[in-house]
């Protein structure tokens, strides 16, 4: 159930491969498998067993019986806190494990993966352990003849799915809240990155979660996503994804009426007024776009530049994707951009890529793969200039490391530039007048705007989009309302 794994770096560790339910590795009822590969090699790095829907079944069963279990039921939420900030310490201490197979199996920089991703998991944890005994109900005074109160309680079992293309964090932001309020979960990592979580398992137990109450599985979506979703004693899905599978999620919940997050797409805009620190600007586009491959789901994918700044934003913008944008191999120091996490990632921006070549955009920067030592899902960070409104690449998520440019004249412009899409997530502007910064924000359909920074996200803050971005909202205090009921409780004073 486990293999030997040693990674370019020298680490070694023993790696799990199958479903963890009820605390323990098994096998998949038929004994299916599905490979992993590294995305700079192309190489196979191991296979996991993947669940069928009875398997999802299984780890149902395991979820529903801890969510009734003494062992979970009867804890205090400062006893829950406690697991989870044990969690949080295991995370800590088994960093550079995790960066490691996170590196390996996603082919992001291994240093993004040590200093970013894993201290995220450990601070998701540590911030909804806080709140696990300070989420409560209220007394609602409505004169003598009645005392009414509510209480928080946990929804049940919860069926998380995740996407690759931050799985650990995708998962911590999942599981924080759900434990916290004394759910139980069912969580299906994504196919393409289903090694990490797997280790996060095995710390789980070791932490001192009664058996049942995480569940980690792999699966195909179709096969054992769509089961979970389906499953009658499943009473909540929290999917992070694309937006055409967060609709079928959506239409599969409404059988059971289920309560559902969605976490989805985006194209996210950035608008640069002709006041703005146009090095700043230049710097946060650099990192809006071209970090984590450009596989992130609020990347500001198309920078609105005000005609006054446009050519001297362009030229700063160029120079910090050549200087900065070190495509290479993601366990080097150096390397600021390894591959996209699979060939079908690769394969897909390209084919973005071509489109905006056809449509008759200018590839001011790169354009094309760039594989290293002939191998790997590289794509060099690529430019688009003389972008039209009405071009595939200014209106659809790519999530790969390309952008469009396109230029405005006035404040007006570029409000309905930046809301004429059917995305709402993020958006970012850079302006020094405080007034325009506010109004603008104001104006701008998205559920998170930055400004005068693009990307900066924060456990602490809520994330989610607005429009065909999403459903609901995840981390901060709003992040616990997806979480549980309100019940209400309403006791007759004068019987
Ligand atoms: P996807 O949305 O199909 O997959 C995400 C997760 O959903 C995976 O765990 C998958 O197994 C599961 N899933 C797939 N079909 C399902 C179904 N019918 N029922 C239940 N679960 C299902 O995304 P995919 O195919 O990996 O990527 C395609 C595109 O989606 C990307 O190019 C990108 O544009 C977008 N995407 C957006 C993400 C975001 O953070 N918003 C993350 C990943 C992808
Ligand atoms: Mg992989």
């Amino acid at each position: 159930m486990e293999v030997q794994l040693t990674a370019p770096n020298g680490k070694m560790w023993s790696q799990p491969l199958g479903l963890f339910i009820n605390n323990e590795f098994v096998k998949s009822s038929n004994e299916q498998k599905f490979a992993s590969i590294n995305p700079t090699t192309e190489e196979e790095i191991c296979s996991v067993f993947a669940a069928t829907a009875d398997d999802v079944d299984t780890a149902v069963a395991a979820a529903r019986k801890a969510f009734k279990d003494a062992s979970w039921k009867s804890l205090s939420g400062t006893e829950r806190g406690a697991l989870m900030l044990k969690l949080a310490d295991l995370v800590t201490q088994n960093a550079e494990v995790l960066a490691t197979i996170e590196c390996l199996d996603n082919g992001k920089p291994y240093s993004v993966a040590l200093t970013e991703n894993v201290p995220e998991v450990a601070n998701v944890f540590r911030y909804y352990a806080g709140y696990a005994d300070k989420n409560f109900g209220q007394v609602i005074d409505v004169g003598p003849a009645k005392f009414a109160y509510t209480v928080k309680e946990p929804l049940g079992v919860c069926g998380q799915i995740i996407p690759w293309n931050y799985p650990l964090d995708m998962a911590a932001w999942k599981l924080g809240p759900a434990l916290c309020c004394g759910n139980t979960v069912v969580l299906k990592l994504a196919e393409q990155t289903p090694l990490s979580m797997l280790y996060v398992a095995k710390l789980v137990k070791e932490a001192g979660f009664p058996p049942g109450v995480v569940n980690i599985i792999n699966g195909h979506g179709r096969e054992a996503g769509a089961a979970l979703v389906q499953h009658p004693h499943v009473d909540k899905v929290a999917f992070t994804g694309s937006t055409a599978t967060g609709k079928e999620i959506m239409k599969m919940a409404s059988a059971t009426m289920k309560n559902i997050t969605l976490e989805t797409g985006g194209k996210s805009p950035l608008v640069v007024f002709d006041d703005a620190d146009v090095d700043l600007a230049a710097t946060w586009s650099h990192i809006g776009i071209m970090s984590n491959q450009g596989q992130i789901c609020t990347a500001t994918s198309r920078l609105l530049v005000q005609e006054g700044v446009y050519d001297k934003f362009v030229e700063s913008f160029k120079a910090k994707v050549q200087e900065l944008s070190v495509v290479g191999d993601p366990f080097e120091e150096s390397t600021f951009q390894g591959p996209q996490v699979t060939k079908a990632q690769y394969e897909r921006v390209l084919g973005y890529i071509q489109s905006g070549k056809e449509e008759g955009a200018t590839v001011m920067l790169g354009g094309e793969p760039a594989p290293q030592k002939g191998k790997g899902f590289f794509v060099a960070p690529t430019v688009f200039t003389d972008v039209k409104p009405s071009m595939k690449i200014f209106r659809e998520e790519i999530f790969g490391p390309c952008v469009a440019i396109i230029s405005f004249k006035t404040e007006e412009e570029a409000i309905d530039l930046a809301n004429n899409t059917t995305y709402g997530l993020g958006a970012a502007l850079f302006t020094r007048d405080l007034v325009r910064a506010h109004r603008v924000a104001r104006e701008i359909e998205a559920g998170m705007v930055w400004i005068n920074s693009s990307n900066d996200s924060d456990y602490r803050i809520p994330f989610g989009g607005v429009k065909q971005s999403g459903i609901g909202r995840e981390l901060g205090e709003a992040g616990l309302a997806a979480y549980s009921n309100v019940k209400s409780i309403h006791v007759n004073m004068t019987a």
